[in-house]
């Protein structure tokens, strides 16, 4: 692992705020700790820290990733729960985030507003890590490409093709982080939900100058060709749920199904993987899907030997770890 970057103290809100350099150091650093883990010699480098873990939208994995990430190092978190205390309501966000930057060592932020995030990390004083807003979600990002290096053993070169939603938080940041790798990203979707022409020419530009692409298709079959990731998430984010039918009928044609996984002219040769962030409809064993079935993926791919969802789910955990580590360790 290269000695030049130092990560002490810094943020990370979108995953912009992240050279190539440090993006791959980090992942390095994921799975030296994961190796640790799986080994049982987890260590003491977050001793006498302190994270609190400020929750307005609901988690399993980025909650628990972070809780045992801090404990695995000797550190605690607090869970803040945003409707049990005074955030932005009886109290400004500015206010808050000057509270708990005199009493914790880090925030951990899961919300709505990008803006909220920036002004924690504006007037707290302390490291904030963006655990997912509307518009990014960096930490699940570093997970994705972690999972990818572990099956591939490179990222450059590598074409993922996220089907879905386009324009929503895993998509833009998995669309980030593959630029600032240098591999091929194609974002698959409708035209009604692409991400932004700003930032497809800024993750191009990115993209370019490490070797890779980055793209818009709206046609499935042909965006898939010849990839070796393909991902997808729910097709109504969280804050969402009144365009729910919309979109189920806009997105049939995105759902990945064995027949999209054979597109990519790869499962035979063993040389393509399917992600998804989760929480996932792949089945009816939801209360949303008890009378669909599955939505953006299919029971079939969601529980195939290539579907890595589970182990990208656990990359979680490495991945906040070696951001709490970065950060906060000390001397
Ligand atoms: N992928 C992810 O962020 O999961 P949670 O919503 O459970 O945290
Ligand atoms: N796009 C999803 C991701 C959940 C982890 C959402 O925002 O609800």
């Amino acid at each position: 692992m290269s000695n030049d970057v130092d990560l002490k103290g810094r943020s990370l809100l979108t995953l912009s705020d992240l050279s190539d350099g440090e993006v791959a150091w980090l992942l390095d650093l994921a799975l030296k700790l994961k190796q640790d883990k799986h080994a049982g010699t987890c260590g003491e480098r977050l001793a006498g820290r302190h994270i609190a873990l400020v929750f307005e939208k609901m988690s399993t994995r980025t909650r628990c990733a972070a809780a045992v990430a801090a404990a695995d190092e000797a550190g605690r978190t607090e869970y803040l729960a945003a409707t049990e205390i005074h955030l932005g309501k009886k109290e400004s966000v500015a206010d808050t985030a000057r509270v708990l930057g005199r009493m914790f060592d880090g925030i951990l932020f899961r919300g709505y507003r990008q803006e909220t995030v920036e002004l924690l990390a504006e007037f707290s004083g302390v490291p904030v890590w963006n655990g997912l807003t509307d518009l990014s979600h960096p930490t699940q990002a570093l997970a994705d490409l972690m999972t990818i290096k572990e099956q591939f053993g490179e990222l450059k070169g590598r074409k993922v093709v996220y089907a879905g939603d386009g324009r929503n938080n895993v998509a833009t940041s998995l669309m980030l982080g593959c630029a600032v790798s240098g591999m091929h990203f194609v974002n698959c979707t409708p035209d009604s939900l692409r991400p932004t022409d700003d930032l497809t020419e800024h993750a191009n530009r990115v993209a370019a100058e490490r070797g890779g692409t980055v793209g818009v298709c709206s046609d499935p079959a042909e965006a898939v060709a010849g990839a070796h990731v393909v991902y997808t998430d729910v097709w109504t984010s969280m804050g969402e749920e009144d365009q729910f039918a919309a979109r189920v009928e806009l997105l049939q044609p995105y759902q990945v199904n064995m027949a999209l996984m054979q597109a990519t002219g790869n499962v035979e040769s063993d040389e393509v993987i399917f992600l998804h962030c989760l929480p996932a409809f792949h089945d009816h064993r939801t209360e949303v899907t008890q009378k669909s079935g599955a939505l953006e993926v299919t029971d079939d791919v969601f529980e195939a030997p290539f579907s890595k969802v589970f182990d990208q789910a656990e990359n979680r955990l490495h991945t906040i770890k070696a951001l709490f580590v970065s950060s906060l360790e000390r001397e």
